[in-house]
């Protein structure tokens, strides 16, 4: 370790070292406390944000981890405080975590800027957690390290592995079209999420967790390690010791986040065959860092880096077995000639020192380059008249038919009109259709919501078709499948081309051309869009309102424009 901070530059010795009024309030309540001089006298304080919850049961384990991390920082000589923070619970949190990500982040960033904080251990994991706590850590600027809650084991029906969300959508299917029983679906219950931890195929939770150790945010291979497995508390510890140093180093999050460590956790998550909203993070995450990250950026790589990870849904296994198979670090060395090996981070070290002599021990599970799962690519950014701004899909988890496609459209002006037509058994629906959804976009969602997979119509199911063109202005889940296309900007609900859209309108989709294009004439689109009325506001007051004034729009990462680096928020004054 190189100390470059003596204790006397630490924030936390504004509050606690002067001789005067204001810090003998703060040591005389740190002594109601139960503690002393020695607990804090010459000491980093560490605060570890911590998003568990009792509806949270992809953090169950955090509040123990907790302790773990606490073990930690007192072995390494500092001073741990834990800082309860909004859980974002993904499945209760409605109408959507996307709305909130954006709060957490607020949350995070303010929780240490108001305290006497030096150093942060972030615990999350869930969906968006990870990304709300580390966008506010970005733009607090201590040093901070990611500690991933990781992945549940895997689910069990019958002997078959279950996947998350994944097969609850497929046997959600299985039952519409009558192929099992009531019994069958009520097991299928019973067995899909195990223990706690995070989702376990390869969705949001999944990749981002992986994300940020690409960044160099965590510790190396901790993103792999499923929440139950004893090396998850030991690496817990292991943070815990070593923020301490980074607060000693001024390692902050800055001379991590770089635009090379950028590309890499792009490249990562094209390998890992990551979920598609983890664009719309990353882009938001580089824009705290001040970086200008373009989602075309996701497009190029994804030319580059084929799939390595066979974890559902782009393959067969689970984030237990990649984490058997090698994890992360395993599948970072496949990709070594690709990758910045210089980019620094929190150990320290560099993503190459990290990653050096780590070894696939089931490459059915870790494809190397020269095998890869899939060459289709994860994400694909397609542009057009339909979405000016950009659109995304992942070709990797849809029917190869449908990559290039011309198709009439049935559009469905919200949720709920979709939700009716689609268990219509006389809908005049065929598999060559395409569904578009409208309304289901930052603002128009609101919180732009995991509708994105729209169900195939029950008439289709029942005919075997499983997979079909949607297009929606809404976000997908990355446990979810099919030829989705995600994210339009603009969205409807301000006037975006896809709220032109009408049933019987052609739409032509070429991934491998990465274009878009609605079949209808710009004079007919010009009509249209004179006619079209401006939805009312959603919300009238509170968070909505503030939501709904300030929120950007996919392409910009949905991130509120005042939160953007616009200049450095004062240290707060100490009277
Ligand atoms: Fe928490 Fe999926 S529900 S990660």
């Amino acid at each position: 370790m190189t100390k470059v901070k003596r204790y006397e530059d630490l924030r936390s010795h504004r509050w606690l070292g002067p001789n005067d009024l204001r810090s003998f309030g703060h040591r005389s309540r740190l002594r109601q406390g139960g503690f002393d001089l020695p607990d804090w006298q010459g000491k980093p304080v560490i605060g570890i944000v911590n998003t568990w919850s009792d509806i949270n049961f992809c953090h169950t384990h955090l509040r123990a981890r907790a302790e773990e991390v606490k073990r930690g920082v007192l072995q390494a000589g500092g001073f741990p405080v834990e800082l309860p923070a909004m859980s974002l619970s993904e499945p209760f949190v409605k109408p959507s975590t996307m709305l909130y990500r954006n709060l957490l982040a607020m949350e995070t960033e303010e929780l240490l800027r108001s305290h006497p904080i030096d150093g942060a251990v972030l615990l999350g994991g869930c969906d968006k957690t990870t990304p709300g706590l580390i966008m506010g850590a970005i733009s607090m600027g201590v040093p901070a390290i990611y500690v991933p809650a990781g992945p549940q084991l895997r689910g069990n029906w019958h002997g078959q592995t279950l996947g998350s969300g994944s097969d609850a959508w497929k046997y959600w299917d299985e039952k519409r079209a009558g192929t099992i029983t009531e019994q069958d679906w009520s097991e299928v219950e019973n067995g899909i999420a195990r223990s706690f931890g995070t989702c376990m195929v390869m969705g949001t939770a999944a990749t981002m967790m992986a994300i940020a150790e690409a960044c160099g945010l965590s510790l190396p291979g901790a993103s792999s390690i499923p929440a139950a497995d004893s090396n998850h508390p030991r690496m817990c510890a292991t943070a815990g010791r070593r923020i301490v140093d980074m607060v000693w180093e001024d390692l902050t999050p800055d001379k991590i986040l770089t635009p090379a460590a950028f590309d890499n956790a792009i490249r990562v998550h094209m390998a890992m065959g990551g979920s598609t909203n983890a664009i719309i993070h990353v882009v938001a995450m580089a824009r705290r860092a001040g970086l200008k990250l373009d989602m075309k950026r996701f497009d190029e790589i994804s030319r580059e880096i084929p799939v390595l990870a066979n974890v559902r849904p782009s393959g067969k296994y689970l984030m237990e077995d990649f984490f058997y198979a090698g994890g992360l670090r395993a599948l970072m060395n496949e990709l070594r000639d690709t990758l910045d090996l210089d980019c620094l981070t929190v150990t320290g070290k560099t993503i190459g020192d990290n990653i050096a002599g780590a070894a696939i021990y089931l490459p059915e599970v870790i494809h190397t380059l020269k095998d890869p799962v899939n060459t289709d690519g994860a994400t694909a950014v397609l542009t057009g008249n339909l979405a000016p701004r950009g659109c995304v899909m992942k070709p990797s988890a849809a029917a190869k038919r449908l990559h290039k496609h011309r198709g009439p459209v049935i559009a469905f002006e919200d949720y709920n009109h979709m939700a009716r037509e689609v268990e219509r058994d006389d809908l005049d629906v065929t598999a060559d259709h395409i569904l578009v959804l409208k309304n289901g976009g930052p603002i128009g969602g609101p919180g732009m919501p995991e509708w994105g997979m729209l169900p195939i119509p029950k008439k289709l199911v029942k005919q075997g078709v499983r997979d079909m063109v949607r297009i929606s202005d809404a976000r997908m889940s990355g446990t979810s499948y099919g030829a989705c296309i995600l994210h339009v900007a603009p969205e409807s609900f301000v006037g975006g081309p896809l709220a032109f859209v009408q049933t019987g309108d052609e739409i032509e989709v070429d991934v491998e051309a990465r274009r878009i294009h609605l079949h209808v004439s710009d004079e007919e689109l010009a009509r249209r869009k004179a006619s079209w009325v401006k939805p009312e506001p959603r919300y009238p007051r509170g968070y909505g309102a503030l939501y709904s004034a300030h929120i950007g729009q996919a392409d910009d990462g949905c991130d509120f424009d005042f939160l953007a680096p616009l200049g450095v928020v004062p240290e707060p004054e100490i009277h």
